[in-house]
């Protein structure tokens, strides 16, 4: 096996406890995230919380304040462990990461981006990893453009990032952002995300997608036939842009059973000509699982569990 740019005895303890095979999040997003959870009154929901339980987000505040107090931190580990893969699960992808968040003009889809976990996380694990000194400061500018249908969540990340902001700038990480409501199931809402991405994040070195957590809403609520037309515009878009698309869900019973065999099944007929060469090799899905510290229960050691669905773009 080549050899990852990314080892795992090159993490800081800041970010994996090896000892203890616990992530623990990065710091400009936790103290941002404790700093929310004061200034909204629902510190006390979160320490009391099951970060697997409780509502998957929704168009109304409450769903937006009950997933951001219980099941946030959850998400953001997910999308850390698989930036890291502290334990080696899943191939080359972490160096994916670390080459495309190395520096100069990239360009970020996150759908639906909730209250930004996936986000946060990706750049705050980037900003650790610098502070770090494990990878070097160079510029590196983040065009990112989030889509979520509710306008709470869309305020939520906005704040957590914009709060994030001075921390990664220390770390020569600078995000412009843009924040655009999006429903999956509307074909104009999907153009003009689409549209907004291309415009926003314009001659940039390498292209992302990461979907995150999506499995309530398409499984538990029977939404993805119904949403698969304009998943299907943004990979082809995706696959144009020779993005790297990265679909993170936990290891549930409604994704691992329902949604990821359904999405492999139409994925294995529908993709585009870029991604198709990639496509049902080992890297295309894997799995992973660890512990993580939570942010506000310190003596709660949840354990986070991954499955994820990589498609790489080739040359046609
Ligand atoms: C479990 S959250 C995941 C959010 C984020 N990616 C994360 O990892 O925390 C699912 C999100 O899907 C959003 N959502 C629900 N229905 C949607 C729709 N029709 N179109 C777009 N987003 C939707 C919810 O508002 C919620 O924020």
């Amino acid at each position: 096996m080549t050899k990852r740019l990314l080892m795992t005895s090159d993490l800081p303890g800041t970010l994996w406890q090896l000892t203890d095979g616990m992530l623990v999040l990065p710091a400009a997003l936790s103290s941002v995230y404790c700093t929310m959870l004061m200034d909204k009154n629902l510190m006390h929901q979160a320490r009391n919380a099951d970060s697997d339980e409780g509502p998957v987000g929704g168009v109304k505040e409450e769903d937006t304040r009950r997933h951001f107090a219980s099941r946030f931190s959850g998400s953001s580990a997910r999308v850390q462990l698989a930036v890291l893969d502290p334990k080696d699960h899943l191939r080359n992808t972490s160096d994916l990461f670390v080459k495309a968040f190395s520096g100069g003009k990239i360009g970020l889809l996150d759908v639906p981006c909730g209250a930004g976990a996936a986000s946060a996380a990706l750049l705050g694990c980037i900003a650790e990893l610098r502070k770090a000194k494990v990878l070097p400061r160079e510029p590196l500018e983040v065009f990112l453009v989030c889509g979520e249908i509710s306008t709470y969540a869309r305020s939520y990340a906005e704040e957590l990032l914009d709060g994030m902001g001075k921390e990664l700038e220390r770390e020569g990480i600078w995000i412009k952002k843009k924040s655009v409501p999006w429903n999956v199931l509307d074909a104009e809402s999907t153009t003009s995300i689409l549209y907004a991405w291309m415009d926003w994040a314009r001659d940039c070195r390498e292209y992302f997608v990461v979907m995150a957590n999506f499995s309530g809403f398409l499984q538990g609520q029977g939404k993805l036939n119904d949403a698969k037309p304009q998943l299907d515009e943004i990979i082809r878009w995706a696959a144009s842009r020779r993005s790297s698309v990265f679909w993170i869900e936990p290891q549930t019973n409604l994704a691992v059973k329902g949604l990821i065999p359904r999405i492999l099944a139409w994925f294995g007929l529908r993709l585009p000509s870029r991604f198709r060469q990639q496509w049902g090799t080992e890297k295309s899905i894997a799995g992973s699982d660890a512990l993580f510290q939570h942010p506000v229960r310190v003596d709660s050691r949840p354990p986070v569990r991954l499955s994820l669905i990589r498609l790489e773009a080739s040359e046609p």
